[in-house]
């Protein structure tokens, strides 16, 4: 596609979408078909170890008393390390949305350890915490709503500053918040309008713009591109993977689609009821799992290639996913799983490289939390 300026950018009110991502994806084609270099894995940047989060079940109008917990995460543990992608999948309540909030320090653990920089921030409060939040920033799901739609664009991307003024003077915002617009690839003399004025895609280039003025190191995305069309995904995910290479970003990315986490991630965890089932590279998950969680997950992936979809079995989880507030004993898979045993209902199964496996360098010893892990042929999702 020939290259836009931005000045060909359609410069009245609420523009039309369609032409509009059009333009947005000027600088991130050549992206789509770069040839994707190994990533240097960096020191972890951040160590989570043993997260829970409960949230208190309560009765009673006047007297409120506790009569039990949604478990939402309930032994979460991982690195994250510097300049790299972690993808973190599950269903729909597996506490994905509860791991980021903690990370962000948005909801406080009830028990846990993150260390950022070998700094629990867990315990961390007042002009410590603010410190280190500067440098854990969040990018949200849905750009029609996170946006303030009374604020314009220029004071959006420029509130964080009101809270550390240090990192832009008042005098010098105006240009600071430009040079963002400029970084996501938006017009900087967009800064006047408000939100409505700007596709999804652009609004979540918004949102990206505005994590990144405090020069984070981390970024959290908490299913960034969900609400996008197909198109427009693949224009903020490049964006998203151009930024990471500019400012040497460790992202957690969050989302329910298992191909746009493969395109993403160096490593990948996948959630199940509080805790993370298998944690391991895109290609010891994808193309190597040996949780049944994620056997299953993989297997449901649509497969456009007739020949590969023809030879993948396809396997159907029975059942609902048990509530958190009263997961199962043992494995909480158990009551779904098709290789179920006594001893899964006995026994948590620990996340940690199967015995089996420990000796190898197969892609299969990866950390699993299964009493059977075992490598089964699904399906290689995109
Ligand atoms: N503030 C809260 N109070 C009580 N329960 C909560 C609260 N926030 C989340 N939960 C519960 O915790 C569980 C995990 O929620 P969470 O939002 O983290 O899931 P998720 O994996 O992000 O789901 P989704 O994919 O739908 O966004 C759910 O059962 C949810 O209902
Ligand atoms: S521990 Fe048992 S129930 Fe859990 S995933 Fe493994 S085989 Fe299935
Ligand atoms: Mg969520």
């Amino acid at each position: 596609m020939a290259e836009l300026s931005k000045n060909d950018e359609p410069q009245d009110a609420t523009p039309n979408v369609s032409e509009v991502d059009v333009v947005e994806a000027r600088s991130e084609d050549e992206a789509v078909t770069r040839i994707e270099a190994p990533v240097e894995r960096g020191e972890p940047i951040l160590q989570v170890r043993d997260l829970v989060k409960h949230f208190p079940l309560t009765q009673g109008i006047l007297f409120k008393r506790q009569i039990g917990a949604v478990k939402a995460v309930d032994g979460v543990s991982f690195d994250l390390h510097q300049g790299e992608t972690l993808g973190i999948v599950g269903e729909s309540g597996c506490g994905k949305s509860t791991v980021a909030k903690l990370l962000m320090n948005l909801e406080r653990a009830t028990a846990g350890e993150i260390f950022y920089k070998g700094q629990d921030i867990t315990k961390l409060s007042g002009r410590a915490l603010k410190a280190v939040r500067r440098n854990i920033q969040m990018v949200f799901q849905d750009p029609y709503t996170s946006l303030n739609p009374r604020m314009t664009v220029g004071d959006i991307i420029g509130e964080p500053f009101d809270i550390h003024p240090e990192v832009a003077p008042k005098g010098d915002r105006r240009r600071r918040v430009q040079e963002l617009l400029d970084v996501v690839g938006l017009n900087p003399e967009y800064i006047n309008r408000y939100p409505h004025q700007f596709s999804g895609g652009q609004r979540q280039r918004i949102g990206i713009a505005r994590g990144l003025a405090l020069n984070p190191e981390i970024i959290i995305c908490d299913e960034p591109v969900s609400a996008l069309d197909v198109s427009v995904q693949a224009q903020v995910i490049n964006l998203m993977e151009r930024l990471q290479d500019e400012f040497n970003l460790s992202y957690i990315f969050i989302a329910h689609d298992l191909s746009i986490v493969r395109h993403i991630s160096d490593r990948v965890g996948v959630m199940y009821l509080g805790r993370i089932a298998e944690i391991g590279t895109d290609e010891q998950i994808y193309d190597h799992p040996t949780h049944p969680y994620t056997q299953a997950l993989l297997s449901a992936v649509p497969v456009p290639d007739p020949d590969a979809r023809e030879q993948r079995e396809r396997i159907i989880l029975t059942g609902d996913v048990p509530s958190p507030a009263n997961p199962p004993s043992g494995c909480r898979f158990r009551t779904r799983c098709w290789k179920a045993q006594d001893k899964c209902s006995q026994e948590v199964p620990l996340l940690a490289v199967p015995e089996r496996f420990k000796t190898s360098d197969a892609p299969a010893a990866h950390e699993s939390a299964c009493h059977f892990a075992e490598e089964k042929d699904v399906v290689h999702a995109a």
